[in-house]
């Protein structure tokens, strides 16, 4: 099984555990280290081209701003042909209630028909909100496994149960 994880995740300050603080590798990013330590497949960080705000009241704005206009950010690097993989592990952090706009930007410019999708998603609480009722609707002929919820100041001891998930859905 090819595998391919393609992830958004964002460096600055950020909410954690009630505070705000700086973090200098994001957690999605750490969560997405995982998964290829553990599967050995490739990675692609879904990056925007413009980055948003170091400051975390900005980049909320920011990210307020591009949902309520339901914009599609041009990302830093072109996505890799999602046709040569048989899943994606699509990690991203948990914004508003859903994903951020540059990941919907990757969701529709490659085809997925036929392709397994596994969402998974760190937040400080909201869990996986309606990210994958999103996922679906951008991706109708994917098919969608489980997703995983990892609070994003626990992704460091989140080992175990990244392990136990991917094993669940069949991608370990
Ligand atoms: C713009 C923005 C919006 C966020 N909205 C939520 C939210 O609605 N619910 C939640 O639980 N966490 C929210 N968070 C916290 C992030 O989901 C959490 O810190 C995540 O682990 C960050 O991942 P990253 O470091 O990979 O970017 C938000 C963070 C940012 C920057």
């Amino acid at each position: 099984m090819k595998i391919l994880t393609a992830y958004f995740s964002r460096t600055g300050m950020n909410y954690a555990a009630g505070n705000i603080i700086e973090l200098p590798v994001g957690n999605t990013e750490a969560a997405a280290k995982i998964i290829a330590e553990l599967t050995g497949c490739g990675l692609y960080k879904i990056d925007r081209a413009e980055p948003y705000a170091f400051d975390y009241r900005e980049c909320v704005a920011q990210a307020k701003e591009e949902f309520s206009q339901n914009i599609r950010p041009a990302l830093r690097e072109s996505a890799p042909d999602v046709s040569e993989y048989d899943a994606v592990i699509l990690g991203y952090p948990n914004w508003c209630g859903t994903m951020p706009m540059p990941v919907w930007t990757f969701l529709e410019s490659g085809d997925f028909k036929g392709k397994k999708i596994a969402p998974l998603c760190t937040n400080e609480g909201s869990g996986l909100g309606k990210s994958v009722a999103d996922i679906a609707k951008l991706c109708p002929d994917a098919e969608l496994l489980e997703g995983l919820s990892v609070r994003g100041c626990e992704v460091q001891d989140s080992r175990g149960d990244i392990e136990r998930w991917l094993k669940r859905i069949k991608l370990l």
